[in-house]
């Protein structure tokens, strides 16, 4: 894969059936953020954009997606999140560590990237 400027490949987790489980949802079925953004995103921009050891900032938080997957690359990570329910979430979403927000199922998009376990 060769990352260009225009990113359409990442489905928005708006899109039913590709969206698997990634949503967060409360017991009706509802989603709990209606922003959630999917963590192959995140995945790509922090990939891009940072190096291991570095602190990523997300001032507009929401469901804590940047978070989660920065902690999984060796990053640390602050949020800010000005709803407090949100920030429960976020907790949760944190301490849970669901399968669903589990990056490595993408490392092989990533397959023609040398040494990506360093990066
Ligand atoms: C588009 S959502 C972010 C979604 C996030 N990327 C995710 O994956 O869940 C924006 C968030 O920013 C929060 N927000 C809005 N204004 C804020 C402010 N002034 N300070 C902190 N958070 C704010 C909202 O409560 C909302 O949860």
């Amino acid at each position: 894969m060769f990352v260009t400027d225009v990113w359409d490949d990442i489905r928005e987790l708006t899109s039913g059936y590709f969206a698997g489980d990634e949503a967060l949802r409360d017991a009706d079925g509802n989603r709990l953020h209606k922003q959630q953004a999917p963590i192959q995103l995140l995945l790509r921009i922090i990939l891009s954009s940072t190096n291991p050891g570095d602190v990523v900032l997300d001032p507009f938080a929401g469901s804590g997606t940047t978070s989660v997957v920065a902690a999984q690359l060796g990053r640390k990570s602050i949020g800010i999140e000005l709803d407090a329910q949100n920030v429960m979430l976020i907790q949760n979403r944190l301490a849970e560590q669901r399968e669903s927000d589990d990056v490595s199922r993408f490392f092989n998009d990533y397959t023609y990237t040398p040494g990506l376990e360093a990066i």
